[in-house]
């Protein structure tokens, strides 16, 4: 299926093990930048930090969008801080929903988690070669509840608003705000992005607990550099600076 306006290829499967492995292998063999893989189903979809990713029915979108950027690979973290932009916008554009960032690329809505940001990076030897934007959105909710473990933090929007999107519908807006953020990030180095996704932070200004290698420690979450990580205030006035792959955080 080609999605109209879209500048790659959208490839929708009815399942595969995970979106962002099938679109890693397509992009290392020289897929376009843009080159989309939607499926159905995920055997074993995957999260942050090694996490997995409830995924194996249609009740959400299940995406993985290449890109080819040309940017430091310092920089790119922004990207998935973009595609949780990408799906704040999208949410407000279809639904009417205030949902927010939570550092670095999750998508709440009245404190639950609606959606993750996967980014995975491949290098050559001219640097960074491509970026697999791996986004999951929970649009309704599955018909064996979600695991113990993540039903009191993710719910979809189905649940938390009464609103119903349909998958195609989502993902057009979606690869039309990316476009839109995508275009922006690359000519003015993401500034922009960095203010929309600031103004969108469900994190700043708010004490929040920082999970680091086992240890946990309180701090004021105070917003993001041009890196996309994290800066935060420490109990003895501090500065840190968190990287996403590093540490996760929570409201405290
Ligand atoms: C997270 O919050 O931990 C990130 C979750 C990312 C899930 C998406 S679903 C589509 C893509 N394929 C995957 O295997 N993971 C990402």
């Amino acid at each position: 299926m080609r999605q109209q306006q879209h500048p790659g290829e959208v490839i929708w499967l009815k399942s595969t093990v995970s979106t962002n492995a099938e679109l890693k292998s397509l992009a290392a063999s020289g897929a376009p930048e843009w080159t989309t893989v939607v499926s159905d189903s995920q055997s074993e979809g995957r999260g942050r930090l090694g996490r997995s990713w409830h995924s194996d029915g249609p009740w959400g979108l299940w995406a993985s969008i290449l890109l080819r950027p040309a940017i430091v690979p310092e920089k790119a973290p922004l990207l998935g801080i973009m595609g949780a932009l990408a799906v704040v916008r999208s949410l407000k554009a279809l639904a009417g929903l205030n949902a927010g960032i939570k550092w670095p690329n999750d998508v709440e809505l009245d404190g639950f988690k609606l959606c993750g940001v996967l980014p995975e990076a491949g290098f050559g030897p001219s640097g960074l070669e491509w970026v697999v934007l791996g986004i999951g959105i929970n649009l309704s909710e599955p018909p064996i509840p979600m695991p113990e473990e993540l039903s009191g933090k993710a719910a979809s929007v189905e649940r938390l608003s009464g609103i119903s999107i349909q998958r195609p519908v989502m993902l057009e807006r979606l690869l039309k705000e990316l476009r839109s953020l995508y275009n922006s990030y690359m000519s003015d180095g993401g500034s922009s992005l960095l203010k929309g996704a600031s103004s969108s932070s469900v994190l700043e200004g708010k004490k929040i607990t920082v999970l680091a290698g086992g240890n946990s420690y309180e701090a004021k979450a105070i917003g993001m550099d041009e890196f996309g990580a994290l800066v935060v205030e420490d109990g003895s006035g501090a500065r840190r600076r968190l990287l996403s792959g590093e540490v996760s955080v929570r409201r405290s």
